[in-house]
């Protein structure tokens, strides 16, 4: 029997049911008192019990709900490739801002269908704030209609960013931002990737860029994002991935885009 695909306002609603869940259980765990579980690429990427914990949630409550479907997860990987719908889970995004209690911690959850991500919820462990998109149907938070900053002049952009955990990768990244710094308004560095691309989604920063995201760090967010009205892509018009993501109102992308591409914001290790 060939099993139907939801729209993707269903597979929002079933997003939005089991974050909800996933972002009491983080936040449980916080106050229970969170130490680092085990480190990853390097010394400076942490796993918390937390963000294991809340993944397999995930996971159970997606197998009982939607049993079939794929799950790629940060913590556990890929499980059951080929299917139509595959979900996309950052159990903790900002799991540094988790580990010191600074409250700029997210559940990112996005579902795919056929490779393309049509639904997404980031929702801020600590504040509550959810932010949701579903394709066509534009960004929201807690019921608000979200619309990214009109800004085009990157001389008053204030502009988002992260860092890698690989030294030599945030080495480069360091040097990038040296250069970019006096061309714009201001940098941020919140810590979250999935809550950077929320915040430009409503214009809190106008734009944001990112070399070495993973899946799971863009998925909900790069959709809540574009739903805002941001283009988000790579250099040279390719898609926006691990080498560069690039989230900027239309008027603001190209010149962005340019800098970055002169400074090689995608190269180095
Ligand atoms: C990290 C955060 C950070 C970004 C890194 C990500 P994690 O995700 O989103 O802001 O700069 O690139 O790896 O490790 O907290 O899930």
């Amino acid at each position: 029997m060939v099993r139907s695909v939801p729209e993707p306002r269903e597979l929002l609603k079933i997003a939005i049911e089991v974050a909800r869940e996933a972002a009491a259980t983080a936040y449980r765990m916080r106050s229970q008192g969170v130490s680092v579980a085990a480190t990853k690429s390097t010394v400076t990427d942490v796993v918390t019990a937390a963000d294991r914990a809340v993944e397999r949630q995930v996971h159970d409550a997606l197998h009982r709900l939607r049993p079939g479907d794929a799950v790629l997860g940060e913590e556990y990987g890929e499980a059951g490739a080929g299917a139509a719908v595959r979900w996309i889970i950052d159990p903790i995004d900002g799991t540094v801002n988790y580990l010191y209690g600074v409250p700029h911690s997210a559940v990112s959850l996005a579902a795919e269908v056929d490779g393309v991500v049509v639904a997404g919820v980031v929702r801020n462990v600590v504040t509550g704030e959810e932010w949701t998109a579903a394709v066509g149907d534009g960004a929201w938070r807690d019921g608000q209609r979200l619309r990214c900053s009109t800004e085009s002049d990157l001389g008053q952009a204030l502009v988002a960013t992260g860092f890698g955990y690989d030294p030599r990768r945030r080495q480069h990244q360091g040097r990038v931002l040296v250069e970019l710094i006096p061309h714009i308004r201001d940098i941020r560095r919140f810590g979250a990737a999935a809550l950077d691309l929320c915040l430009a989604a409503e214009g809190r920063v106008d734009a944001y860029y990112e070399k070495g995201l993973a899946a799971w760090d863009l998925a909900a967010g790069g959709l809540v994002a574009t739903e805002a009205g941001l283009r988000v892509g790579g250099l040279g018009g390719a898609t926006a991935g691990p080498d560069l993501v690039i989230a900027a109102p239309p008027g603001l992308f190209a010149p962005l885009h340019d800098r970055l591409a002169d400074l090689d914001a995608a190269g180095g290790p």
